[in-house]
């Protein structure tokens, strides 16, 4: 993949995929007219589209990684023990490394982490700042009367600004905020990288700032850091004096910071499912413990079978060479600066895990009451098979403040001749973009309206 000038540790060759592939699936490939008629049935919304008719699927980069055959391998040798098995033990040796912190509690994924965490630390009325929280942080938190609160740097929620951490944290605004609510805040957060925000990576400098400032006011630090390989290089190609670490190094500085993590492993954990709490101090742990044998499973397994720990154990660690996150990261900043030369605009700079059209600039003469995030969907799907993902006027209503659709890439599993023919097919809609029409909103559910509403394109 070509390189822009972002400075990159190795020459001008191409990046290439490092892996090469032993087990395939078929890529489902369908005629337009097959896809007019699969996405009028699903009322011309993609989350209600069967993935067998999805060509190439960017709905979520979550649990949708291929594994390798290490991966597989270590799968093969689990001990499937109810207790104390032994790869609990390989799981909790990687996690200890990588982060150094001692108490690590395995989940099913991240949103059944935050439930447990959450659920031992927030009263009514309390308050969590972070960056940006993710959905379901924010709705964890906010299911026990407390609020989640968003401090991103202003950088941040400016689509065409080309600020090299946009995931940063606000810290005159976070220490303003911790002086204010002194007593309220049961523990403080910084999801890395951003996905909220776009994918945008966090500075370590960022997170130095903002651990001093929780530790001045006593406020316990956790890290949401389902992608924080991807952070690691981030730091590593953007931080002044980062460029000679390696990805590891930087990730267990990350971490040192901090009193804990919660983790969605379903990222960068390399698998398709799992997650973890990690705590450096014995605070909360046994309370933690019981609740998870309550809802979860056994402290050696938290929902999970043991062959997903040791897909996990050697996920984490792959996540962590750099010649797949050299690859990862020139995957989404390929697409990005792909799509910009085709006049298609996105937010800035490519995020780590995504790509963000700017379907409001792109499509002027379609109102947001049109939903042209919506729009540009479904001729995404009807021409290309893409599924991507609105995030705009469908998913916020009124509050929403862009129109974009998310192309979120899963890890190892398409090539660059995918991505050259999407371009391809991108150009194409680029060039009769004005035959684009707006779309009607025919049933709304009452709430989440995104995953089940049904939409008519307006002639
Ligand atoms: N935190 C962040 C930053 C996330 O992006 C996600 C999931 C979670 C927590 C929750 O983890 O899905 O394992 O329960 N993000 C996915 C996405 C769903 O598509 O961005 P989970």
């Amino acid at each position: 993949m070509s390189m822009n000038k972002e400075k990159e540790t190795r020459d001008h060759r191409t990046i290439i995929e490092p892996f090469k592939i032993k087990m395939v699936e078929p890529l489902p490939i369908l005629e337009r007219g097959e896809r007019e008629r699969i996405l009028k049935d699903a009322g011309f919304n993609l989350f209600l589209l069967a993935a067998k008719n999805v060509t190439f699927d960017f709905l979520t980069d979550s649990g949708t990684t291929a594994m390798s055959a290490a991966q597989w391998g270590a799968m093969m040798i689990a001990d499937e023990s109810y207790a104390g098995s032994q790869s609990f033990e390989r799981f909790e040796r990687v996690v200890r490394g990588i982060t150094g912190y001692k108490n690590v509690i395995p989940t099913h994924q991240g949103r059944a982490a935050e439930r447990l965490m959450f659920g031992a630390l927030v009263k009514p009325g309390m308050k969590i700042p972070s960056n940006n929280h993710f959905d379901t942080t924010r709705a964890n938190i906010e299911q026990l009367g407390g609020q989640a609160v968003d401090l991103v740097i202003a950088e941040g929620k400016d689509p065409a600004n080309l600020h090299p951490f946009k995931g940063n944290i606000d810290l005159e605004k976070l220490e303003d905020f911790c002086e204010k609510n002194k007593g309220s805040i049961p523990m403080g957060m910084m999801t890395i990288t951003n996905n909220t925000g776009g994918g945008q990576p966090v500075s370590l400098e960022n997170i130095r700032g903002a651990a001093a400032i929780y530790k001045k006011y006593g406020i316990p630090f956790i890290l949401d850091v389902c992608r924080f390989a991807e952070n690691s290089y981030f730091i590593k190609i953007r931080e002044k004096g980062q460029s000679e670490r390696s990805a590891r190094d930087i990730a267990v500085e990350t971490f040192s910071y901090a009193d804990g993590c919660m983790m969605s492993a379903k990222k960068d954990g390399l698998s398709n499912i799992g997650g973890f709490i990690a705590l450096k101090a014995d605070t909360w742990v046994s309370e933690l413990r019981n609740a998870l044998i309550l809802t979860e499973g056994f402290p050696t397994y938290g929902g999970l079978a043991a062959r997903d720990l040791e897909a996990l154990a050697v996920g984490l660690e792959e996540a962590l060479d750099e010649r797949y996150l050299e690859y990862r990261i020139a995957v989404s900043r390929y697409m990005g600066a792909g799509l910009n030369q085709l006049g298609i605009p996105t937010v800035q700079p490519a995020g780590g895990h995504a790509v963000y059209v700017d379907a409001k600039t792109f499509l002027p003469h379609i109102p947001p009451a049109q939903f042209p995030g919506q729009a540009l969907a479904c001729e995404m799907y009807l021409a290309e098979g893409i599924r991507a993902c609105e995030i705009g006027s469908v998913m916020f209503g009124k509050n929403a403040s862009m129109e974009l659709v998310r192309l979120a890439f899963p890890r190892r599993v398409y090539t660059q001749s995918h991505f050259d023919y999407i371009l391809e097919g991108m150009g194409e809609i680029a060039k009769r973009k004005q035959e684009l029409r707006g779309m009607r909103m025919v049933y709304e559910p009452p709430f989440l309206r995104h995953f089940t509403a049904r939409f008519e394109p307006i002639s």
